[in-house]
């Protein structure tokens, strides 16, 4: 009888990461698309919002951290579902650690192949739209189209707050996307949501805007990704889990709970 060697069949765990409650909409898509892997989700809310810190301050940070979590959570792969991350350290991130990453980068390619006025916003943290990173981007997907970048100081906060269950004035959210739309001959129909955490305000965006636009949110593009590098689902797999949410400012989070207990149990039904 040789059964103790057999191989006790395991569901892939996946890290999935971001600065706050962003990365879930990421997360959602997983859940979606790799019903059997088990998450962990953990949002840096210690040293939130990434978007404003210095390139400089956001490496010493992001890199040690990231390698403190593979350490403790040992993942199959890992989800930086942060373009202000993504776009700084997913080159180092892969020098410096073995485990398959996918990151979040702004979704320039596809708005650009959907716009038929050749006019594209970029919208997100002050930080992703001045990285060199997202400049290129530009340069290499962009062709003829006009792209308009949008640094949002305040979006990704206002988001949280929204979750939180503060009231947050429409007018305050219309400020921050109005420089996306840009009128003149051709106008812009299409935004890029370049930050993890403006999809979780979708319904307020499209009610907001000026006029109809398609809000490229790459959530389920980057879930694809990720299903394509764990391979297939094995058939002997048991149940995943809940998501499992860590914070690191150590606090609990009863809204991101439910958000996430709601995306397991939409699957399970
Ligand atoms: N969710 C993050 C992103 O995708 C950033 C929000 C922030 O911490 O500023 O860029």
């Amino acid at each position: 009888m040789r059964g103790y060697d057999r191989q006790v069949p395991k569901n892939p765990t996946i890290l999935v990461f971001d600065s706050g409650l962003g990365g879930l909409t990421v997360l959602r898509e997983i859940v979606r698309a790799r019903p059997d892997a088990d998450n962990v989700y953990v949002a840096d809310d210690a040293f939130f919002p990434y978007g404003q810190h210095s390139e400089a301050a956001l490496a010493d940070r992001v890199v040690p951290l990231i390698g403190e979590l593979i350490a403790t959570h040992a993942p199959d792969l890992a989800v930086i579902a942060c373009n202000t991350a993504s776009t700084l350290v997913l080159s180092h991130l892969r020098a410096a650690y073995g485990v398959p990453f996918v990151g979040t980068v702004p979704a320039i390619k596809p708005a650009c192949e959907r716009s038929k006025t050749r006019h594209v916003s970029v919208l997100g943290t002050k930080g992703t739209v001045q990285r060199e990173y997202t400049r290129a981007l530009i340069r290499d997907f962009a062709h003829d189209c006009e792209v308009t970048l949008v640094g949002s100081p305040r979006l990704a906060a206002l988001t949280e707050a929204a979750l939180d269950g503060e009231s947050v004035p429409d007018a305050e959210i219309a400020a921050e996307i109005a420089p996306c739309f840009i009128d003149g001959e051709a106008r812009t129909d299409a935004v890029v949501l370049a930050c993890t955490h403006y999809p979780l305000l979708l319904d307020r965006l499209v009610r907001l805007a000026p006029w109809p636009v398609e809000w490229i949110d790459p959530a389920p593009a980057i879930a694809r990704r990720v299903s394509a590098l764990l391979g297939p689902a094995r058939a002997d797999a048991p149940p995943a889990h809940d998501p499992r949410l860590i914070f690191t400012s150590g606090r609990r989070h009863p809204a991101a709970e439910a958000l996430v207990h709601g995306f397991a149990s939409e699957i399970a039904a």
